[in-house]
């Protein structure tokens, strides 16, 4: 029986590190075989500061993780974060100098290339490249101009990147941990896959996924992606602001977070909650108070990315649907009081498309079941982009030869 595609997918942050073992059954189908989860941090402010030690917390993790559902693999896929994750759009144009005038394989690659160097400074490493559109000979868009007659081949990319040292520190833990990477997979981009529809794409959304320390913001329109953005600021903020209002320590603001949410009770003032204070006396105050400190928490940190989406021209009253998803999503009634405060309709967005066990349906998976559902089915932007072995390598240069000439 042929094996089916297997990857064990990391979603490391500076708080966590949420990991999966998932199967690709049917096409866009994915089953899970084992999850886990670790409050054992390994970066900081998303880098990595400590190489031997994140190998060892990453190597500890992914052997449990793999011990739970019976495998074991060398290869794993992991996110990437933090504020130095940029989009960029990039262009390129080059003449098709064959004999036969025809565009090959080999021309898509190479006007891919120059795209990449006009639109990448040398320090960044691409994580993702997306074809936004390809023109040929006098500005005539093609969706695959592959064996087409053509003087001229243009492209138009996004392309997200990072800072090449700080990717190339992240694979480095991994490898003395004893793994090897696969695939890198944009937070953002992992959220789009596990959250979004095609649909949604297409009709033009916005994605956020607001987590501990940053938030990260994906917007797609006609199928194509406007917008990519991390910044830093997230449920900690939240968690800071009660801390501060109701002069609790920062474990407890947490506890009180996740306890009462956003919930407002006004229409009982008897909601009176016992706070214990950091000097070990006690103090009794209205629930209220306590909500009220989340949510204006809440309300800096969406005003903060509402800003960031307003410098980029884009207004969430018009044009986009809205979907949050990340842990933040889980703070009880976070949504609605949201779409109060800022008179935008919202949505929860949780990973589908996954035969998963109830507790993996949540936001704050969405990023991990992302990456794993990116490995293993998306596929690479230039066709047979990713290494091969040598006899799959001769294939397809055989492959390419039949395309490009017949
Ligand atoms: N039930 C809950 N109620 C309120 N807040 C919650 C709840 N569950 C999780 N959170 C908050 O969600 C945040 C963590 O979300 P998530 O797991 O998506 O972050 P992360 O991926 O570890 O970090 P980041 O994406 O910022 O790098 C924390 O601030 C946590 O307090
Ligand atoms: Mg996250």
């Amino acid at each position: 029986m042929k094996k089916k595609p297997r990857i064990t997918a990391l979603d490391i942050s500076d708080v966590k590190i949420a990991g999966v073992v998932a199967e690709l059954e049917s096409k866009n189908k994915i089953t899970v075989l084992s999850y886990d989860i670790t409050n054992e941090s390994c970066l900081k402010n998303g880098l990595v500061v400590d190489i031997t030690k994140a190998a060892a917390v990453i190597k500890n993790f992914v052997k449990k993780l793999q011990h739970k559902s019976h495998t074991s693999s060398p290869t794993i896929a992991v996110n990437i974060t933090g504020e130095d994750l940029a989009l960029s759009k990039s262009q390129a144009a080059i003449l098709i100098s064959n004999a036969r005038g025809i565009i090959t394989s080999a021309d898509l690659k190479a006007v891919i290339s120059q795209a990449h160097i006009q639109g990448v400074s040398l320090d960044r490493k691409i994580i993702e490249t997306l074809i936004s559109k390809y023109t040929v000979d006098d500005n005539v868009e093609v969706i695959n101009p592959l064996r087409m007659y053509a003087k001229k081949l243009c492209v138009q990319l996004s392309v997200v990147s990072g800072f090449t040292n700080h990717i190339n520190n992240l694979r480095k833990a991994i490898s003395r941990a004893g793994y090897c990477v696969k695939d890198l997979v944009a937070d953002p981009i992992a959220d789009s896959f596990s959250v979004l529809t095609e649909k949604d794409k297409e009709d033009g959304v916005v994605l956020m996924n607001i987590g501990c320390l940053r938030s990260q913001i994906i917007v797609f329109k006609k199928n194509k992606m406007e917008y990519l953005k991390v910044v830093n600021r997230g449920g900690a903020d939240i968690t800071k602001s009660i801390s501060s209002s109701l002069d609790v320590s920062f474990e407890y603001a947490e506890e009180l977070k996740r306890r009462y949410g956003c919930a407002q009770f006004y229409n009982n003032q008897k909601q009176e909650v016992v706070l214990k204070k950091d000097d070990g006396t006690f103090k009794t105050i209205n629930r209220n108070l306590i909500t009220d400190a989340a949510s204006g928490g809440l309300f800096d940190v969406f005003d903060f990315i509402d800003k960031e989406l307003k410098k980029a021209n884009i207004y969430l009253e018009k044009d986009y649907k809205i979907i949050l998803t990340g842990g933040l999503a889980l703070m009880d009634s976070a949504i609605e009081a949201l779409q109060a405060k800022f008179h935008l309709a919202i949505s929860a967005g949780v990973p589908r498309g996954y035969s998963v066990v109830n507790e993996l349906v949540a936001p704050n998976w969405s990023t991990c079941l992302g990456v794993a559902k990116k490995s293993l089915i998306n596929p690479p932007y230039v066709p047979y982009s990713r290494a091969l072995s040598a006899p799959r390598y001769i294939i397809q240069k055989f492959n390419d030869f039949m395309t490009d000439y017949f």
